[in-house]
């Protein structure tokens, strides 16, 4: 098997609808200071370029976690393998996610979060694949609705490559 990766969507394009998605988010929030939670890894690259765009005051921090998973059914919670080290409670809480596809991981995520009694929690998502959902989850800022595919780069991994492309492609296994 060898695979190859077509470009779906280009740096341009990705630049482009951060760019709209910040100029909403600076409208919504109207100057009020933000915590910008995003979750590792994926989230990295999109986080810091939606970052560089907002005008109000911005705090950045980082979680990983991954949801508990025995391949078939959902077990019902998820893993908190790094932990915010700065409270939420009274702050509003932007989660910045690379994609979501059955949305487990950010339901139980945002219901650990409420929790700890932030102001807010909304959510910024650059991908958003909503065929898959298993999960009602509300996404604030969608940057791209993609189809039931696999996708690699700009933060997203496949077994931890490909990460570093600028741009959203597809993953194709071919036979050899
Ligand atoms: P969910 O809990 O099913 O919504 O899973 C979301 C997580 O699965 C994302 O944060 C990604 O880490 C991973 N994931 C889902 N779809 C893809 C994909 O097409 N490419 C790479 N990672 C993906
Ligand atoms: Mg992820």
């Amino acid at each position: 098997m060898s695979e190859s990766v077509s470009v779906l969507i280009s740096e341009e394009d990705i630049q482009k609808r951060i760019g709209e998605i910040a100029a909403q988010i600076n409208s919504d929030y109207n100057g009020n200071s933000i915590i910008l939670l995003g979750i590792l890894k994926g989230s990295v690259f999109f986080m810091t370029d939606l970052a560089k765009r907002l005008n109000m005051p911005v705090e950045m921090c980082f979680m990983d976690v991954s949801s508990y998973y025995d391949g078939t059914e959902s077990v019902g919670d998820v893993k908190i393998n790094l932990d915010l080290d700065i409270s939420i409670k009274n702050r509003h809480v932007l989660i910045v996610e690379d994609i979501i596809d059955t949305g487990r991981t950010l339901h139980m995520l945002i219901d650990r979060l409420s929790s700890r009694k932030p102001s807010s929690i909304r959510l910024a998502a650059l991908l958003n694949k909503p065929i898959r959902r298993d999960f009602e989850i509300d996404v604030d800022y969608t940057g791209f609705e993609i189809p039931n595919k696999f996708v690699v780069g700009y933060g997203l991994d496949y077994s931890q490559r490909y990460r570093n492309l600028p741009y959203i492609g597809s993953l194709k296994f071919t036979e050899d």
